[in-house]
């Protein structure tokens, strides 16, 4: 008791004397705060400060300038800190930052500036003297391009923070930095990836390339990037990739294709991505994808292919099915005829599928796949038929239709079924029965359309009054 009382007095009598043991020796700089556990924490941040100041603690192991109006940096701005390990600049006004601002912080391991709308320049020794820096955020800057060799001392370097720049091109200064193990580029305006750009990145693990204009990439561009395991390439331009293009990323994980403007998928493209678990391909143009794509993706879990313009979904693209929690489709013009009918059995056994929005064949438009119900015709499957109801859905909204059309196709394809199951094989022996366009319009002859014709004519009567008594039940 008596020792604790003292050793509190001596303290609060001597601070400067008796440092505690992390307590900040020196004066905190004004308009700052210091902490005083453990570390020594300079926080200066929304203080309005137009300049440095003058000193800082020589044992501060972080300083926050954040927020505040800091325009300039000169040489050894802030003298010689052995201890410092961070120091955070981000939201200032800073345009110039003179070489060797930083010499002196010879420990430091993360360094912000982001958010500092006017650098646009950075000379090749800016960074001298930061042997050990591990994490750099030049984000939300006006970066144009850095100079080649600027990061020459940063061996150790792991992650770059770039994004939200005016990059037109990968910066040639990441090259062969082994220890880099996250890269930021996401909304510059990068144009290509060249074979050189990702030279040497053994360590590679995240890399964001997304929302820049990226129309070309150049044949096993990433070829280097063997631990790379998220990488993010949507919103670009690309409209084509290269034949191998993805060749070597055995431990990717995430592949983000999205938002580009893709029409034809190759199978070449994803053949070493065995670790692949979640590939985004959503909102391209998609019309085609080759056989044998998703041949290799062992591990695949999620595939998002809505927003294309695919019609039809080979059975054989998804042998062998190793594969999937979840299949997006939605947002895609399907052809919702037999060659689908794998999908729908596949959407009711697994429910691994949902959302299949049929735009064609019209008497199912507007119907989920879900709901198409396949007639048979002695057991191989018959196509939902193609109508035209032109004149006679003129005055019909949109929605009725489908649902007036769905009526129709569901009454046609008993009636159709009947008429198999009667003597109609002979003709029609086991291939698919593709109806005629305008079988059921009227002007086309023979003794089925006529029998399918009358038919029609008594269901649209039929129907009218259904739909006309249901308005009037509405209106009421
Ligand atoms: C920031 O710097 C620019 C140019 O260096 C200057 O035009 C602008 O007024 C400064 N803004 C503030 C808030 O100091
Ligand atoms: C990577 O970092 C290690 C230690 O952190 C260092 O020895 C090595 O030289 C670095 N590699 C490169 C290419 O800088
Ligand atoms: C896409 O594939 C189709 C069918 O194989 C082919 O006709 C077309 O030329 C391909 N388009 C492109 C851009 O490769
Ligand atoms: C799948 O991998 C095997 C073995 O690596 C390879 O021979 C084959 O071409 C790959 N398939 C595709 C579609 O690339
Ligand atoms: C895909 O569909 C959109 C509209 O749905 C169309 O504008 C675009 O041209 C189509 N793309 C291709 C490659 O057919
Ligand atoms: C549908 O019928 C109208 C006239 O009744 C005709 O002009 C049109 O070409 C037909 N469309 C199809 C797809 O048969
Ligand atoms: C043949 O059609 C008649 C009515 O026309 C029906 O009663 C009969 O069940 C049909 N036969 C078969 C095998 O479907
Ligand atoms: C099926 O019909 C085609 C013509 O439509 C005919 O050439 C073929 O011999 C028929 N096959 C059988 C098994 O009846
Ligand atoms: C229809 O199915 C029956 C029973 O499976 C079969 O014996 C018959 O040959 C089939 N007819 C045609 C034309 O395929």
């Amino acid at each position: 008791m008596i020792v604790f009382t003292f050793t509190v007095s001596v303290l609060s009598l001597l601070p400067q004397a008796v440092p505690a043991r992390w307590a900040c020796v020196r004066a905190c700089p004004p308009s700052c705060s210091c902490t005083q556990e453990r570390s020594c924490s300079v926080l200066c941040d929304r203080a309005g400060l137009a300049e440095l100041p003058k000193e800082f603690p020589c044992e501060a192991s972080a300083i926050n300038l954040d927020k505040n109006r800091i325009k300039f940096l000169s040489e050894r701005a802030f003298g010689t800190l052995p201890s410092l390990k961070s120091l955070s600049l981000d939201h200032n006004n800073i345009s110039f930052i003179t070489p060797g601002a930083f010499k002196g912080l010879s420990n430091l391991l993360e360094l912000k500036m982001a958010n500092n709308e006017y650098i646009s320049y950075l000379h090749t020794r800016t960074f001298t003297g930061l042997k050990k820096l591990v994490r750099l955020d030049l984000s939300g800057c006006n970066l144009f391009s850095i100079p080649d060799r600027i990061f020459i001392e940063q061996t150790a370097l792991k992650e770059l923070l770039c994004f939200q720049n005016n990059f037109r091109r990968v910066p040639g200064a990441i090259r062969g930095m082994e220890n880099l193990t996250h890269i930021y580029l996401e909304r510059n305006k990068i144009e290509a990836v060249a074979y050189n750009s990702l030279l040497g990145l053994g360590s590679l693990r995240y890399l964001n390339l997304q929302e820049n204009r990226i129309n070309v990439v150049h044949d096993q561009a990433f070829q280097d990037l063997v631990r790379l395991e998220n990488f993010y390439l949507n919103d670009n331009l690309l409209s084509d990739l290269p034949r191998l293009a993805f060749k070597g990323l055995i431990r990717l994980r995430m592949l983000n294709l999205g938002g580009n403007q893709l029409t034809n998928i190759s199978k070449t493209w994803f053949s070493d991505l065995v670790e692949l678990e979640v590939l985004y391909l959503d909102r391209n143009q998609l019309l085609y994808i080759e056989e044998g794509t998703f041949e290799n993706l062992t591990s695949l879990i999620t595939l998002h292919l809505n927003s294309n313009n695919l019609t039809t979904l080979p059975f054989p693209i998804f042998q062998p099915i190793y594969f999937l929690g979840r299949l997006y489709l939605f947002k895609n013009p399907w052809l919702c005829d037999c060659s689908l009918e794998w999908l729908k059995e596949w959407m009711e056994n697994y429910k691994l599928v949902r959302d299949i929005p049929c735009a064609s064949p019209s008497s199912v438009a507007g119907l989920d796949l879900s709901e198409v119900a396949f007639a048979k015709a002695n057991g191989t499957c018959v196509d939902p038929a193609e109508l035209n109801l032109t004149t006679a859905s003129s005055e019909i909204a949109s929605t009725t239709e489908n649902r007036f059309n769905s009526l129709i196709s569901k009454l046609l394809q008993q009636e159709l079924r009947e008429e198999m199951g009667n003597g109609t094989e002979s003709r029609r022996n086991g291939t698919l029965v593709e109806p005629e366009e305008g079988q059921l319009s009227a002007g086309v002859g023979g003794q089925q359309t006529r029998a399918s014709q009358s038919a029609l004519c008594i269901t649209v009567v039929w129907l009218m009054l259904f739909l006309i008594g249901q308005s009037c039940l509405h209106c009421t």
